[in-house]
């Protein structure tokens, strides 16, 4: 990982990363290679997402990526001289990559600005929502590797589009345009391509104006409740509202709806 130390932003590799008030936006830049991650890059994203998760001040993120990619997956050429060993530790990175996106309690936000194919398309379901460009393009093309996708997606798919319309995706590898992305409901939202960011960033500020604590105990809720029973999810789920009840945001939020003004929330 290349990175610089400035006190604000630090730097990354493959990684341009802009601050607007209390949203951070993350480009993933490796034009040339339609954002192909290798090693270096997912080992930044990890980091950078570690970083994002220890900065009080930063609410919300959105990940987007620079040219016609948000990501074209796993960096093909790398695979041609790894051997039994480096292909599965290349997998794992990827998995503790997505994991730390999943475990950053703040909402990130993914502005697929093109091609998400492979661990592209995983990045993007390791997210909380998807925006997509009517640019952008969707899919797990591995099996025309002879491969299978190792970060997760398959399982993923299933859940989100039902098994049999997983299994075509999977099986024939073709790209999902983003209203089908919309309607298999992976997609929260489509947009002008030149309206991405923006629309992006707008969601992103309108999140980070939220109860910090509300929002990223709804984060864990959904993402730890959905594969558990409706019962083991729904005592989590309250667990964490009583926890919430004695939050001084909560009072906050009580007293000003009481009051008729606006919550003035401190994350606490
Ligand atoms: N790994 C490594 N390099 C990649 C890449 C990947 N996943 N995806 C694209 N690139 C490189 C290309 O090799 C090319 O590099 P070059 O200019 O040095 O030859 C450059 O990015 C541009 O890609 P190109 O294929 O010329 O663009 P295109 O617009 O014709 O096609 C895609 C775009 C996305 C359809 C095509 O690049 C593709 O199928 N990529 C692989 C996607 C994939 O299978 N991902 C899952 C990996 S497990």
């Amino acid at each position: 990982m290349d990175r610089a130390g400035t006190t604000d932003v630090p730097v990354f590799a493959f990684l341009a990363l802009e601050r607007t008030a209390r949203v951070l936006t993350v480009t993933i830049s490796r034009e040339e290679k339609l954002n192909a991650m290798n090693d270096r890059m997912m080992e930044a994203l990890t980091e950078c997402f570690r970083w994002i998760q220890r900065q009080n001040d930063i609410h919300a993120v959105v990940l987007t990526g620079v040219g016609k990619a948000f990501m074209a997956g796993a960096d093909i050429g790398g695979y041609h001289d790894f051997n039994m060993g480096q292909f599965f530790d290349f997998q794992d990175q990827g998995r503790e990559m997505y994991r730390s996106i999943e475990a950053c309690s703040k909402p990130v936000i993914a502005a697929v600005n093109g091609y998400a194919l492979g661990g592209g398309f995983e990045l993007a379901m390791a997210c909380d929502l998807v925006i997509a460009s009517e640019k952008a393009k969707f899919g797990l093309p591995e099996v025309k590797l002879g491969l299978v996708p190792g970060g997760g997606g398959i399982q993923k798919l299933a859940r989100v589009a039902g098994s049999f319309l997983a299994k075509e995706l999977l099986m024939t590898g073709r790209f999902i345009e983003a209203a089908e992305g919309k309607d298999l409901r992976f997609v929260n939202e489509v947009t002008e391509h030149d309206k991405l960011r923006e629309t992006a960033l707008r969601l992103a500020a309108q999140l980070a104006e939220q109860a910090p604590l509300a929002v990223q105990a709804l984060k864990k809720l959904v993402n730890e409740g959905r594969d558990a029973s409706l019962e083991t999810a729904q005592a989590y789920d309250r667990s964490y509202l009583a926890s919430l009840f004695c939050s001084e945001d909560a009072k906050e939020g009580v007293a000003a709806f009481v009051e008729k003004r606006q919550a003035l929330f401190q994350g606490k």
